[in-house]
């Protein structure tokens, strides 16, 4: 028994998400939760082993992600509490902004009631990589997007996305190129939320990988495979071992890595790849404003009465 619950599945990602993950054989119940248009749904919520979260609201042209917090905060928070009354074990995935922070506020709940297991809860940024892939073949069509993975590490919003391109086998990118690729990555949903003029963020961009970062979990968790690598944002406790020296250094708790998946979720969070000189200034200036949003999640939920 294989049990996923999308909670926003009436939402512009919920929808197709719902679709992609209807098609998983690892999936043998697939429970549709939201606020609006799916009702009788809590009748459902016990036996699940992964949730996925696509709940709150997008963002509209000029807002930043942290613009969101003040209502997706209180959201994520009442989840949570959800997820830990009725599926404490269960993998949680969460996509809704600014994933900076909504998954220390899911952690903070989940310490609070005692069950937070470090390897269980993701933040999925696995945009980013496809963005990466997809923005580098532009620029280059000799690369296949669909092999070429692109490490992309820190977190997921403007400066704290910091893409790994030096690592792509045979690319000598120049300064201008580099410049180029790297905001676009870093601000893709930015080109989105405009093109969509205050219909919302990205959907099916996201939904795809959303689909292909739960099918990864389920793959490792359920089937057992090994050998699978995302980069996703997690809880540096996941790998106490791998990530003790790097959480000295920068006092970070969370990060975006490149993770290696097992039955239990996390089994290893890899250490940092060699950085140019380049990304070593881009992961500086994520540093600062990671910890920014680590802590305001964090404070949501320890300085709440
Ligand atoms: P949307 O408004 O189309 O859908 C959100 C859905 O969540 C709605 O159906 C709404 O009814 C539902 N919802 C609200 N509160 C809920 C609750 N308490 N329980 C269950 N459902 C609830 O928005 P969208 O375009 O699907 O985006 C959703 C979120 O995903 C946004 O916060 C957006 O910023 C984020 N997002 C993240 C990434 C990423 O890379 N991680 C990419 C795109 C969008
Ligand atoms: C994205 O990267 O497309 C999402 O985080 C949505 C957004 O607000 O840009």
């Amino acid at each position: 028994m294989v049990k996923v619950v999308i909670c926003g599945a009436a939402g512009g990602i919920g929808q197709p998400l719902s679709l992609l993950l209807k098609q998983s054989d690892y999936i043998t119940h697939l429970a549709l939760y939201d606020v609006v248009n799916a009702p009788g749904v809590a009748a459902d919520l016990s036996h699940i082993n992964t949730v996925v979260i696509p709940a709150g609201v997008p963002r509209k042209p000029g807002m930043t992600r942290d613009d969101l917090f003040k209502i997706n905060a209180g959201i994520i928070r009442d989840l949570s509490e959800g997820i830990v009354k009725n599926c404490p074990g269960a993998f949680i995935l969460v996509i809704s902004n600014p994933v900076n922070s909504t998954v220390p506020i899911v952690a903070e709940v989940l310490k609070r009631h005692g069950a937070f297991d470090p390897r269980r809860v993701f933040g999925i940024s696995t945009l980013d990589v496809v963005r990466s892939s997809r923005f580098v073949y532009e620029l280059d069509n000799s690369i296949d997007p669909r092999s070429t993975r692109v490490t992309v590490i820190g977190g997921h919003s403007g400066v704290t996305i910091v893409p790994v391109l030096s690592q792509i086998p045979g690319q000598k990118f120049t300064k201008e190129q580099l410049d180029l690729l790297t905001h676009r990555i870093q601000y893709g949903g930015d080109e989105v939320v405009k093109a969509k003029d205050g219909a919302g963020s990205a959907t099916l961009s996201m939904a795809y990988a959303g689909a292909r970062f739960t099918s990864a979990i389920l793959e490792a968790t359920v089937a057992g495979k090994t050998g699978l690598v995302e980069s996703t944002y997690v809880n540096l406790h996941a790998d106490e071992e791998s990530t003790a020296a790097f959480r000295a250094k920068t006092q970070l708790e969370y990060f975006a890595q490149d993770v290696e998946f097992g039955r239990e979720g996390v089994s290893k969070i890899r250490p940092l790849p060699e950085l140019s000189a380049y990304e070593q200034t881009l992961l500086d200036a994520a540093i600062p404003e990671l910890k920014v949003n680590i802590t305001k999640g964090t404070a949501f939920i320890t300085d709440a009465s």
